[in-house]
C-alpha cells in the first residue's frame, strides 16, 4: 500500500487490533491485508450489510473487524482448524463479540446449510485457495438479493501471474494453487447473472454481485 495512504488509514487502527495483527505476523497466521480490509469495511457500510458468512476464520481478525462496524451485524464464520478455533474463541470473548460472531468448528465443504442463516448480505471467501470455486458454488444460493461475495487473495502473492508466464521458480504445489485461483477468477467472469470487479489491492480482491 502507498505509505501515505497507509498512514491515513492506520489512524483508525486500535491497540487491540494491532495486537492481533502482531500475533498473526509473529505466528505466521495469514490475515486480510489492511487495504483489502478497508474495501471490505467500506462495502459493509455503503451496502448496509447486516448478515455475513465468512469462510475461513483463523484468529477471527477479519470477523472482529467486520463486527465492530455495527452492533446490528451478525457473522457466521467457518473454521476447520482446531487450534485456530481455540484462538478465535478466545479473541471473540476478549472483544465481547460472542452475540454477534458465531464461530462454527467445521469444514466449510461439509457443514449442513440448514445450520446457517437462509440468506446473507455478504459472503467473504478467505479459506483454502484450491477450493474457492467449490465454496462459491456451495454458498452462493445463500446470497440475499443485492448481496455481494468478496473473495480475497485472487493474486496469491503474484503467483497467479507468474504461473501464467513461465512459473519456473514456483513449486509444483504453488503452481497448482495458482492455476486453480486463475480458473476461479475466470469462472467468476462467466457467470451470466453476476458481475465481478477485480481489484489490485492487498493480495487481490474480487467483488461479485448479482446483475
Ligand atoms: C487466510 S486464513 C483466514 C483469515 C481471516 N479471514 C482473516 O482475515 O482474519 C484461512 C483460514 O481458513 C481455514 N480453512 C481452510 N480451508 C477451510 C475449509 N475448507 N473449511 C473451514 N476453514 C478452512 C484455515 O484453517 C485458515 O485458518
Amino acid at each position: 500500500m502507498n505509505p501515505y495512504i497507509e498512514t491515513l488509514n492506520r489512524n483508525k487502527a486500535t491497540k487491540a487490533f494491532i495486537e492481533l495483527e502482531n500475533y498473526a505476523s509473529v505466528h505466521q497466521v495469514p490475515i486480510i491485508q489492511y487495504e483489502s480490509l478497508m474495501m471490505l469495511q467500506m462495502l459493509i457500510r455503503t451496502k448496509r450489510v447486516k448478515t455475513i458468512l465468512e469462510i475461513g476464520t483463523a484468529i477471527a481478525y477479519s470477523a472482529l473487524q467486520m463486527a465492530t462496524l455495527s452492533e446490528e451485524i451478525t457473522i457466521d464464520t467457518l473454521e476447520r482448524d482446531e487450534k485456530m478455533v481455540a484462538l478465535a474463541t478466545k479473541n471473540i470473548q476478549q472483544f465481547g463479540k460472542q452475540t454477534q460472531i458465531h464461530l462454527h468448528f467445521v469444514d466449510a465443504l461439509e457443514i449442513e446449510l440448514d445450520e446457517l442463516q437462509p440468506q446473507y448480505d455478504l459472503i467473504f471467501i478467505d479459506a483454502a485457495k484450491a477450493q474457492y470455486q467449490k465454496f462459491f458454488e456451495r454458498f452462493v444460493p445463500l446470497l440475499a438479493p443485492g448481496g455481494i461475495v468478496v473473495t480475497d487473495n485472487i493474486l496469491f502473492h503474484g503467483c497467479v501471474e507468474q504461473s501464467l508466464s513461465d512459473g519456473l521458480n514456483l513449486s509444483k504445489n504453488v503452481q497448482h494453487l495458482a492455476k486453480k485461483i486463475d480458473q476461479y477468477n475466470h469462472f467468476l467472469n462467466t457467470l451470466p447473472e453476476m458481475e465481478t470487479y477485480y481489484f489490485d489491492i492487498g493480495d487481490g480482491l474480487a467483488i461479485t454481485m448479482r446483475k
